[in-house]
């Protein structure tokens, strides 16, 4: 069976961990690049987290440190989420290898042209990188087949009542990203706030034993401490969204839609706008997910997790 080649860029980040973890545990996809994006936490930490996720679970791709900060804006990080190290909860031991002495943007550019499949992107944090990529190679589309990102929504945001945290931080990448002409599956706060894990779901994880579910449950174990008190039934997978399409599409409810990013905006800065009018002659340049078979996504990620046992 002919995997499919995918490059992730985030910023771990509890979920994004858990979207790695999801990832290389599937034999349908190929993991041929991890690249890393300041956002739940400043670079530094992000990329020691991704790599330390990558040392934990025996993998080494290749990994290659990105943009510090927006294209234009300050750097908003999200230690309320995600705490002081970006991924606070269980004490993971330091990863065993370095990353590349390429930066995001040339390990991105090289492994896409290099590749004789065309390449799929999961971004899972702010855009700086890809927005980076697209303007300082733009030959590189050439190669892409589609970028399957996590970010925005439709009905509300997150950071703020309009904008959802990875747009929020970078409009000004994201708006490049959407403006590519490329394939993008959108996993907004529509799908992700529905795709949450349960307490019993995380304890069947930790029942599992194993070192890597039982460390899937323990940062969980953090991340459902601040959707708790935010009212949340469960700890909402948001990055692993973006992931599980490319496994089982089947899972999700999606529809097309023209999205278009706020960068003025006072109040609406990071919005992503769905033109949902049913009479609207705006092409599409997104397919949004709107909603998923819960338990389904939840058993997807529970089997990745007991693959490494
Ligand atoms: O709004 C959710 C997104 O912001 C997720 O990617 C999470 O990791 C944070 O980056
Ligand atoms: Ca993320």
């Amino acid at each position: 069976m002919k995997k499919m080649p995918i490059i992730i860029d985030c910023d771990p980040g509890h979920d994004d961990a858990i979207a790695l973890i999801l990832a290389f545990a599937q034999e349908t996809l190929e993991v041929k690049g991890v690249t890393v994006v300041a956002g739940n936490q400043t670079l530094d930490k992000t990329l020691g987290n991704a790599k330390k996720i990558l040392s934990f679970i025996g993998k080494r791709p290749p990994v290659a440190a990105g943009a510090a900060r927006p294209l234009f804006r300050n750097l908003e990080t999200a230690p309320s989420v995600h705490g002081e190290s970006g991924l606070d909860g269980p004490a993971i031991p330091e990863a065993d290898f370095k990353e590349e002495p390429l930066c995001a943007v040339e390990l991105l550019r090289k492994t896409i042209m290099e590749s004789p499949e065309p390449v799929t992107l999961v971004p899972t944090g702010p855009l700086t990188n890809i927005a980076l990529l697209f303007s300082a190679h733009p030959e590189v589309k050439k190669n892409i087949r589609q970028i399957s990102l996590m970010g925005g929504g439709v009905a509300m945001g997150n950071w703020t009542a309009a904008a959802e945290f990875n747009i929020y931080v970078d409009p000004e990448a994201a708006a490049i990203v959407f403006d590519s002409g490329l394939p993008i599956i959108m996993a907004p706060l529509d799908v992700t706030h529905r795709a949450v894990i349960l307490r019993s779901e995380v304890e069947r994880l930790r029942n599992l034993g194993g070192k890597v579910p039982v460390l899937v449950a323990e940062i969980l174990d953090f991340f459902f401490e601040f959707h708790r008190a935010q009212g949340f039934a469960g700890a909402p997978l948001h990055d692993p969204c973006a992931v599980a399409w490319l496994v089982k599409p089947e899972l999700f409810i999606a529809k097309p839609f023209q999205v278009t990013i706020e960068t003025q905006g006072k109040h609406t800065a990071g919005m992503t706008l769905a033109d949902q009018r049913p009479w609207t002659s705006a092409a599409p340049n997104a397919t949004v997910l709107l909603d998923l078979d819960r338990e389904g996504f939840i058993q997807l990620i529970i089997d990745a997790c007991k693959s490494y046992n």
